[in-house]
């Protein structure tokens, strides 16, 4: 058994690693890097607490390992990338549902946990840490498993509203505090197991409200919630370790959603309360959007203006991920860059499903990063652009966001692709995006749609570019 001072230097070292790889995830560049501090650093976290006194039995600690590595080993391999903000939201599910059995596990036997004095009562600041950690946990069980059904489609996706709803999750918030605080004054089961009954109704009702466009944004607010639920835990188990990764996950999470609020021009707060999920996106499908007039062309029609311009910005979206065509475009890139054409791509912060999506394809398909840039990097470029070539994007280049108070997405920043000279979109239809809006960037003079699949519309870019 190691000593206390080795145990504390090595939880170091492993928070150290942990804060490393938090660092590197924050650019694509130094990504795998990060992954790989953030594999050694939980290595060593999970290795030197294998080995506290605390632990006496290995048996059922190695077949969860086994069991659990398992199942994650076949569902990293079989998930497609287009399913991971579900399985992430699945993931944060377990994570709140891991909070809340080890405190049940914890109240019924606080000696064996070592939070209780020698008569048996519960130290005050372990029923505080408790109470907190369970009912965060609860509140992040059910609500990623709804945010999970609405994102995989299960669940609708629309905002379920209904009167006086802020009202009863007021109401339910104190109810589940004044459970909380009789637990904490009596320590009895009751109201323990109230508290938790209360917390998971107050998950689904929270997340209920939330529509689409803001889903990201709960996706990240639970990440964060998950990883304060794990803090709350950590001080149960007094294990140092669990609180440190515990806080930098809430924080991370927190600063993320933050970055995503300011990214989509949204209040965090009326997103948390479900004040931008409440506008229902206004599907226009059908007919309203096939009576407007548009021009469509052919992939040679396209390859006649690619070939034809000095400076082509590429918007990749959602699309392209459902294509898996990240590679036949690269192959379109080097075409273009073989005749001397300047080709850069421009990322908008919530294009895709997840933040970074696009990162991850393009750099899938060996795009060199120096080509790739943030939405505040290319906006302005966009007036000096010849081509721009959206492929498999919408919302984030819907101009509705600049022009129409009315819009969901209004206020939304956007990428400028109606600046450019002309505006390629690739994608099969006409049909709207996540948001569920027309996108009047397909009805403009300057834009010509090639309808067709993006991997089938790259290929034969390839093929007519020669
Ligand atoms: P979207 O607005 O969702 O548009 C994607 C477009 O891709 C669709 O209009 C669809 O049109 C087209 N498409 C689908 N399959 C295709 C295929 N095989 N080939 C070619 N095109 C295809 O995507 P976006 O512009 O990337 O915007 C992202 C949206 O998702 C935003 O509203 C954002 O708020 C939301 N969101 C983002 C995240 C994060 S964190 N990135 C997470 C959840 C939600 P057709 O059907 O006509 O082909």
């Amino acid at each position: 058994m190691l000593s206390a001072n080795i145990v504390a230097l090595a939880y170091l070292v492993a928070s150290v690693l942990i804060i490393l790889a938090l660092k590197g995830l924050s650019s694509p560049e130094s990504s795998r890097r990060g992954n790989t501090f953030g594999m050694v650093g939980l290595v060593i976290a999970v290795v030197i607490t294998l080995q506290l006194s605390s632990v006496q039995n290995y048996t059922w600690i190695f077949i969860a390992i086994a069991v659990g590595a398992l199942i994650g080993g076949v569902a990293a391999r079989k998930i497609p990338m287009t399913h991971m903000p579900q399985t992430v939201a699945f993931m944060h599910s377990l994570v709140g549902l891991a909070a809340v059995l080890i405190a049940v596990s914890a109240f019924a036997n606080p000696v064996g946990y070592g939070i209780a004095d020698t008569f048996g009562q519960m130290h005050v600041s372990s029923r505080i840490e408790l109470f907190l950690g369970a009912f965060i946990g609860a509140i992040t069980f059910t609500a990623s498993l709804i945010a999970f059904g609405k994102l995989h489609g299960s669940l609708s996706g629309r905002p379920v509203t209904f009167s006086g709803q802020h009202i009863l999750n007021l109401i339910l918030g104190i109810l589940m505090i004044g459970a909380g605080v009789m637990f904490c004054i009596d320590l009895t089961w009751t109201p323990f197991l109230a508290m938790l009954f209360v917390a998971m109704l107050l998950g689904v009702l929270l997340i209920i409200p939330i529509g689409g466009a803001d889903m990201p944004v709960i996706v990240s607010m639970l990440n964060s919630y998950s990883g304060w639920a794990a803090a709350g835990i950590g001080f149960t188990l007094g294990n140092n370790m669990l609180i440190v990764a515990g806080a930098l996950v809430g924080s991370s999470g927190a600063i993320l959603s933050y970055i995503m609020c300011k990214a989509m021009n949204r209040s965090l707060f009326h997103v948390l309360l479900g004040g931008f999920g409440n506008h229902a996106p206004v599907a226009t499908g059908g007919a309203a959007l096939e009576a407007r007039p548009f021009k469509s062309g052919s992939a040679e029609d396209a390859a006649f203006l690619l070939k034809n311009a000095r400076s082509v910005v590429i918007v990749p979206g959602y699309g392209l991920a459902v294509a898996r065509a990240q590679h036949a475009l690269k192959e379109v890139v080097d075409k273009l860059l073989e005749q001397d054409i300047q080709v850069k791509f421009a990322i908008h912060p919530v294009a895709g499903r997840m933040p970074g999506h696009m990162n991850v394809l393009l750099a899938e398909a060996d795009v060199p990063y120096d080509i790739v840039h943030e939405m505040d990097e290319i906006n302005p470029e966009f007036g000096d652009t010849d081509v721009v070539l959206v492929i498999g994007a919408n919302d984030v280049t819907n101009p509705a966001a600049k022009t129409d108070p009315t819009s969901p997405i209004y206020g939304m920043p956007i990428l400028d692709v109606s600046k450019a000279a002309h505006v390629l979109v690739i994608k099969r239809s006409l049909s709207v995006g996540y948001a569920g809006l027309d996108n009047d960037l397909f009805y403009m003079d300057k834009t010509m749609m090639i309808f067709d699949d993006a991997k089938k519309a790259c290929e034969s870019l390839i093929h007519v570019l020669d």
